[in-house]
């Protein structure tokens, strides 16, 4: 297995111990070099952290305008539509700590030009680190991560383009299994971050976790198993249920 494992009593644990840790990142980033850089899962399960961090003991501890907003991958919809992932992380709690618009990178899911708007993106996370696109990714500080039952990671999809891109930052991503076209982080950059953390929980994850952690390496059908940031910089995050399959 790569990276670190922590098993928490349940899904609320779990959160708890995620904004602990986003504060620590966040407060050595700060102190270190004046800012905070984060790409924000989509999904569900980590609105449970975003709401956490807009209450105390939380929202006191930290420096929120120093805070850089980045997504790691987002659906093919406007900001308000309801399967937006910015839309959720708005009113989870951008809204809520009143982050400055300008701190918030997202992603123009709406575009009709959909590789433009990924290379857009690109743009944005290079000039916020003051590098080119077409040379070595960003640093991000903290990249959190989801995982669906089916071994995906942002918007990497099993059996999908998205998985070999190794030039591009941010990719427009047709996933035929679901109907549509996801824009996603690529791996080089998920890979680049100085920490990258996993929420799972939930039963439903189990047999997928157990898979992708001691299971065969098989990354295209599991592609959470391509994030392999460097020792000590890969969390895993998960509650009891989704550790259940897991024999170590
Ligand atoms: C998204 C997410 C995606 C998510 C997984 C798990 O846009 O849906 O970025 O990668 O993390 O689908 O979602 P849950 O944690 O809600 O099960």
């Amino acid at each position: 297995m790569i990276g670190t494992l922590h098993v928490y009593e349940n899904e609320a644990a779990v959160f708890h111990a995620a904004a602990e840790k986003f504060v620590s990142l966040a407060n050595s980033a700060i102190a270190a070099g004046g800012r905070f850089t984060v790409a924000l899962s989509g999904g569900s399960t980590p609105k449970g952290l975003y709401e956490l961090l807009t209450l105390d003991p939380y929202r006191g501890q930290v420096a929120w305008d120093k805070v850089e907003w980045f997504f790691g991958d987002e659906r093919s919809v406007g900001p308000d539509d309801p399967e937006s992932n910015y839309r959720m992380a708005r009113e989870a709690f951008l809204l809520k700590l009143a982050v400055p618009p300008e701190r918030t990178h997202r992603i123009a899911g709406e575009s009709e030009q959909p590789s433009a708007a990924a290379a857009q993106y690109a743009g944005e996370l290079a000039q916020t680190f003051g590098l080119a696109t077409d040379g070595p990714p960003p640093t991000i500080d903290l990249v959190l991560l989801g995982m669906g039952s089916d071994g995906h990671t942002a918007s990497l999809f099993p059996f999908t383009a998205a998985l070999n891109e190794r030039a591009k930052w941010v990719v427009a991503n047709d996933v035929p299994q679901l109907h549509t076209r996801r824009y996603t982080l690529t791996v080089p950059v998920l890979n680049a971050a100085a920490c990258v953390l996993f929420m799972i929980t939930g039963v439903g994850k189990a047999k997928v976790l157990q898979e992708v952690l001691e299971g065969p390496r098989e990354p295209e059908r599991l592609p959470s198993q391509l994030i392999a940031p460097g020792d000590g910089r890969l969390l895993w995050y998960v509650d009891r249920a989704a550790a259940s399959r897991l024999e170590s």
